[in-house]
């Protein structure tokens, strides 16, 4: 099976932090993968290089077969890379509505919008993608406050709604910086299931996080991060066994 991303040897140093080294991994096709590390590991620098958000100081970045390595941010999201930062990015005193279709107009996408744009008249192209938006919001859970401001919703539902702006773009590959960080339990499980759907709908996802639980429920594999490099790969159930990662990582915790 030919990787859907590959990472191989990425480097970026800032100053005299090395923040990622001689990084490795792999997302194949359909897989949720989890990123982990305590503070300062370099997740963050991983997203923000594969993202295209800086560009590596080192080594090369795959994605679906082609060298993406310091592309464009934009350039990206049109061939289906998309991210979430870990602040939301939402814009406060617009609807939730219009967040969510901000993403899908303001990002070039495959497929999905284009098709019909290319094909119908404007108004019935107009009708069909408030269609698809409500779709996306009712999928998110965000029905209901569709028309409320931004600003106006808990904390979860913002979470939520950084969500949906990102994958109103329709990504082949979604890049999620902390997407449970700061939610009680009951948002942390909404969110997991909102990125289970997103991965039966055949979208690749990776998952940042430093909360073991979190990434070891909802994660095929996980990739564990310290000082920059990789310390271990492997199944949920591998790595929490790992020696190395409970005396790195999980020691430090408990
Ligand atoms: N733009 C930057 N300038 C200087 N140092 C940075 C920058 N971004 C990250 N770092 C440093 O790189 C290291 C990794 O940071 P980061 O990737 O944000 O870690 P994580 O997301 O795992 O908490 C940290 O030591 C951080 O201070
Ligand atoms: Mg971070």
């Amino acid at each position: 099976m030919t990787a859907l991303l590959d990472v191989s040897r990425l480097a970026k140093r800032f100053g005299a932090v090395q923040a990622v080294e001689r990084l490795d991994f792999q997302v194949e096709p359909g897989e949720i993968l989890g990123i982990i590390g305590p503070n300062g590991a370099g997740k963050t620098t991983a997203i923000n290089l594969i993202s295209g958000v800086i560009r590596p100081d080192s080594g090369r970045i795959t994605f679906a077969g082609q060298d993406v390595t310091g592309m464009r941010p934009d350039l990206l999201v049109r061939r289906g890379v998309v991210r979430t930062f870990q602040a939301t990015t939402i814009y406060q005193e617009r609807t939730v509505r219009e967040n969510v279709r901000r993403g899908a107009f303001t990002t070039a996408y495959r497929g999905f919008w284009s098709t019909f744009l290319g094909t119908a008249g404007a108004r019935a192209a107009a009708r069909r993608a408030g269609e698809a938006i409500d779709e996306l919001l009712s999928w998110l859970g965000l029905s209901e406050v569709a028309d409320a401001e931004a600003r106006s919703l808990p904390y979860g539902f913002q979470k939520v709604l950084g969500l949906g702006i990102a994958l109103a773009a329709r990504p082949r590959l979604a890049m999620l910086d902390e997407p449970a960080a700061g939610l009680s339990h009951d948002e942390a499980n909404h969110v997991a299931e909102v990125v289970r759907r997103i991965n039966r709908e055949d979208v690749s996802v990776i998952v940042v996080d430093h909360n073991m639980r979190f990434i070891s429920t909802l994660c095929h594999r996980i990739v564990v991060l310290h000082h920059g490099a990789e310390l271990a790969t492997g199944t949920p159930q591998d790595v929490t066994r790992d020696p190395r990662v409970i005396e790195a990582y999980l020691g430090t915790q408990h």
